[in-house]
C-alpha cells in the first residue's frame, strides 16, 4: 500500500514498486489521478482507494484494507501536506486536517500493519529534512514531521528484531505539488539543493533494500545541513531556519 499515490513522491513510489513486481493498493482523495496511474503501471492485481486521510472514515477505510483479507508486505506512509504562514493567520482547522493525516493516519496505518506483519516485510514512513529543524512560518508542519522522525526511528529498533524493515526517509525541498499546495514559499528554495521526486524514491529503495534504518536524510546537502545543525545551539538553528523563510 502506497498513501499519497496520485502525486508527487507517492506516485514514483507506485511506478517503482511496480516495476519491482508488487501488487499495489494506492490511496489518496483524487480518484481520476489515482484510475490513470494505475492504468499506466506495469504488472496486475492493482487497485485504487479513494480516502481521504484526515477524515476518521477515510483512515478508517485505509486500515480496513490492511486488515483484511489481502496480505500487504510493504506499507508505504507517504501522505502529507505543508502550510506556510504565521502561526494564527492559518485557520486552526487547517492543521487539524494537517496533524490528522501526517500524524493520525499515519500511526493508525502503522499499527494495523504492524500489527500482522511477518519476517521480510517492510514499512516505509516518509518524514522530512525540517523534522531535525524548528521552521517558523510552518511550525506545525515541522512539528508534524518531527513526530514522524521519531516515532518511525523507535519503531526501527522494535520491528528489526523481527526481521521486519522500518525506514525513515527525510527528503529535503523535492520537485513536487507540495510546496504550491503549502501555499507557496516567499523565498523559493534554490534550485541546487531541491530534488526530483525519483531521486528520492531511488534513494529510499535503496536504503531500504539496504536496511540502512533507521534514517535516511535524502542529498548530501540536506546530510550535510542535519550533521553540522548538531554542533549548533537550537537557539542559533530557529534563528536561521526563521530568517530563512522572512
Ligand atoms: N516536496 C517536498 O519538498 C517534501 C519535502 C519533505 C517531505 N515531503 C513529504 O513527502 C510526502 C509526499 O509529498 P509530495 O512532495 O509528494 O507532495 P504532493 O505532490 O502534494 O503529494 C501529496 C500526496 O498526498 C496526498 N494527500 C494529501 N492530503 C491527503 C488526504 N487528506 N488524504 C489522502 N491523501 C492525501 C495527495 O493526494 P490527493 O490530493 O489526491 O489526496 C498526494 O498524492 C509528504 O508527506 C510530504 O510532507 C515533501
Amino acid at each position: 500500500m502506497v498513501t499519497g499515490a496520485s502525486e508527487g513522491i507517492g506516485r514514483v513510489f507506485a511506478r517503482r514498486l511496480a516495476e519491482q513486481g508488487y501488487a499495489l493498493t494506492l490511496v489518496a482523495r483524487n480518484e481520476d489521478r489515482l484510475r490513470a496511474l494505475v492504468a499506466d503501471l506495469p504488472g496486475v492485481g492493482h487497485a485504487i482507494l479513494v480516502a481521504d486521510l484526515s477524515k476518521k472514515e477515510g483512515t478508517s477505510a485505509a486500515v480496513n484494507a490492511l486488515s483484511g483479507e489481502s496480505i500487504f508486505t510493504l506499507l508505504v506512509n507517504n501522505a502529507g501536506f505543508g502550510q506556510l504562514g504565521d502561526f494564527t493567520e492559518i485557520p486552526l482547522t487547517r492543521y487539524e486536517e494537517m496533524m490528522a493525516v501526517n500524524l493520525r493516519a499515519l500511526v493508525a496505518l502503522a499499527h494495523v500493519f504492524l500489527s500482522r506483519a511477518k519476517k521480510g516485510d517492510g514499512l516505509i514512513q516518509i518524514s522530512s529534512t525540517l523534522s531535525f529543524f524548528p521552521m517558523p512560518r510552518q511550525a506545525v508542519y515541522a512539528a508534524t514531521k518531527a513526530f514522524v522522525t521519531s516515532f518511525t526511528e523507535s519503531l526501527w529498533f522494535q520491528y528489526r528484531k523481527v526481521g521486519v524493515t522500518v525506514l525513515n526517509v527525510c527528503p529535503g525541498s523535492t520537485k513536487t505539488l507540495f510546496a504550491d499546495r503549502a501555499g507557496g514559499m516567499r523565498v523559493p528554495v534554490p534550485e541546487f539543493v531541491t530534488e526530483t521526486p525519483e531521486q528520492v524514491v531511488d534513494a529510499a529503495l535503496r536504503a531500504f533494500e539496504r536496511r540502512k534504518g533507521p534514517t535516511l536524510v535524502c542529498g548530501w546537502k540536506n546530510r550535510f545541513a542535519v550533521f553540522t545543525a548538531r554542533f549548533v545551539s537550537r537557539k542559533v538553528i530557529v534563528e536561521v531556519m526563521g530568517k530563512m523563510r522572512q
